[in-house]
């Protein structure tokens, strides 16, 4: 199994790379055909990179939301080259991302790696994995699909030795299609957090109804598509449940008693943050 081209975009009956150039190019005009030109001339680099390397070197691994092409051989952040094994945790067999997943089944995350295993777990509750397993914990784009954060950090944090790591990728708002909504507090991930908001909870769907912009969202398809894929979220895990930059993402991680180590803003539209199990 190859991870999907594009973060946060849903691969299964997508529309071609052509339409989705003549979309995008539709909407966003000459400022955006620069920058993706921009884009793929002068490859994106972390300052980060170094320091996940470090502690991704060896290590015995969690990915959840995986797999993540940014995670692989010469990509950004290329930790499955570096790690020892790395696991993955998936919210079901069949979401808008993948297809058939098997729980306790293989994990393929690399051409020249063992698979890890696959578990189906919803992320906030990894019942049957062993607390303080994992030396790292890796996550793309998936905790913005995540109803509950504070839960999902907690759980995390309690899969990782203490020492270990967390290595988090969301959207940055800016450069994507969440960039009319405003970020969530903190106080609102502590809200679902304390009435144990689940994953089927739909109450930011108007906002997103109003504020999505279609324009940067190719695979959304018409108006009527998005808001009928919206509805289904529960299934699909396709909307953006909240809205991070990066102050919120520091105080979540900090909520949640991870300690913060590094956090930075990388092309084309990731938000990272790596932190460590204090504990
Ligand atoms: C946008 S995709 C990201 C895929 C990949 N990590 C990447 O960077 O391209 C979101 C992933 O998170 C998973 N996911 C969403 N909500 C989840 C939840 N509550 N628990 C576990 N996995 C979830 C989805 O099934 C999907 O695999």
């Amino acid at each position: 199994m190859r991870p999907p081209p594009n973060p946060g975009q849903p691969p299964r009956s997508s529309p071609s790379a052509w339409q989705r150039f003549q979309h995008r190019l539709r909407h966003g005009g000459l400022p955006w055909l620069t920058s993706a030109v921009f884009n793929r001339l002068v490859p994106a680099r972390a300052a980060i990179r170094h320091h996940v390397l470090q502690v991704a070197t060896g290590a015995v691994g969690l990915e959840v939301g995986g797999p993540s092409p940014v995670f692989s051989r010469g990509a950004l952040l290329p930790v499955y080259e570096h790690a020892e094994a790395i696991d993955n945790v998936n919210f079901t067999s069949n979401t808008a991302w993948e297809k058939d997943l098997v729980n306790e089944g293989p994990y393929v995350f690399s051409d020249t790696k063992p698979p890890g295993r696959q578990y189906l777990r919803e992320a906030t509750v990894l019942g049957g994995l062993p607390t303080g397993r994992y030396d790292l914990l890796i996550s793309s784009h998936c905790l913005e699909h995540v109803a509950n954060p504070l839960a999902a950090l907690a759980e995390w944090r309690r899969v990782v030795r203490p020492g270990g790591h967390l290595l988090l990728l969301l959207p940055d708002p800016q450069r994507t299609f969440d960039h009319r909504r405003p970020a969530t507090t903190l106080d609102h991930l502590r809200a679902d957090r304390d009435r144990q908001t689940g994953e089927d909870d739909l109450t930011h769907l108007d906002e997103i109804l109003r504020l999505h912009d279609l324009g940067r969202d190719p695979h959304a398809g018409s108006r009527e598509a998005f808001v009928a894929r919206a509805r289904l979220n529960p299934e699909n895990r396709c909307l953006h449940h909240h809205v991070f930059d990066l102050e919120l993402m520091r105080a979540a991680l900090s909520e949640t008693g991870w300690q913060p180590l590094a956090l930075e803003r990388t092309r084309p539209l990731h938000l990272i943050a790596l932190a460590r199990n204090g504990a």
